[in-house]
């Protein structure tokens, strides 16, 4: 285990198995839907990339590039697109791909970023749900754990852009950030 993590909160296997599940349910609802897949940066690109996998069906990979909380661990409610997305979507069925859902601003934010295009439909698909931090209502369709508060690291997760290397999910010592 890495020295700034506390303690393991999800191992690899356990993603793993979720993973698998959720590709496999997303799979069902969207198999003729050809939907554009949204992995919201950076936070997702490791989800992202084994949800796919777990997706036996054809869809669009899309990224989004948004600013986060920069080197702290709570939002400052100011959301940023940093990178857009490279195709049309209105028609289309969207799935937004997230690591984790906190306050909520930051998706709540981008749900209606995205509706303004026109899709046929929105959905979200979240690896983690931290909903004892929840400010503004978002209705995220796919879950993959939900997890107590506190700041969580690996797998795609960072802390001042450190830490997504970690194949766990582990909470980072208070320390490093007080
Ligand atoms: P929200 O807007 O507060 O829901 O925050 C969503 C974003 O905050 C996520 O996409 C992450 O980038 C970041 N975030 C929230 N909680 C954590 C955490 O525990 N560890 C790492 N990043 C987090």
């Amino acid at each position: 285990m890495h020295k700034d993590v506390g303690a393991i909160l999800l191992n690899e296997a356990e993603i793993k198995a979720r993973i698998l599940e959720m590709g496999a349910e997303i799979a069902a609802e969207y198999k003729d839907k050809n939907p554009v897949m949204i992995a919201v940066l950076k936070g997702s690109f490791i989800f992202m990339a084994d949800l796919v996998r777990a997706m036996d069906m054809p869809s669009r990979i899309e990224f989004l590039g948004v600013s986060s909380y920069g080197d702290k661990t709570t939002t400052t409610g100011a959301v940023q697109i940093t990178r857009d997305l490279d195709c049309d979507i209105e028609g289309r069925h969207v799935i937004v791909v997230e690591d984790i859902l906190d306050s909520g601003l930051t998706l709540s934010y981008l749900i209606s970023y995205l509706q303004n295009r026109k899709p046929a439909s929105v959905a979200i698909c979240t690896l983690l749900d931290k909903p004892e931090r929840r400010k503004v209502e978002v209705d995220a369709r796919y879950k993959g754990f939900t997890i107590p508060d506190a700041f969580v690291v690996g797998y795609g997760l960072d802390f001042a852009e450190q830490y997504r290397n970690l194949p766990y999910i582990g909470v980072l010592k208070p320390e490093v950030y007080a």
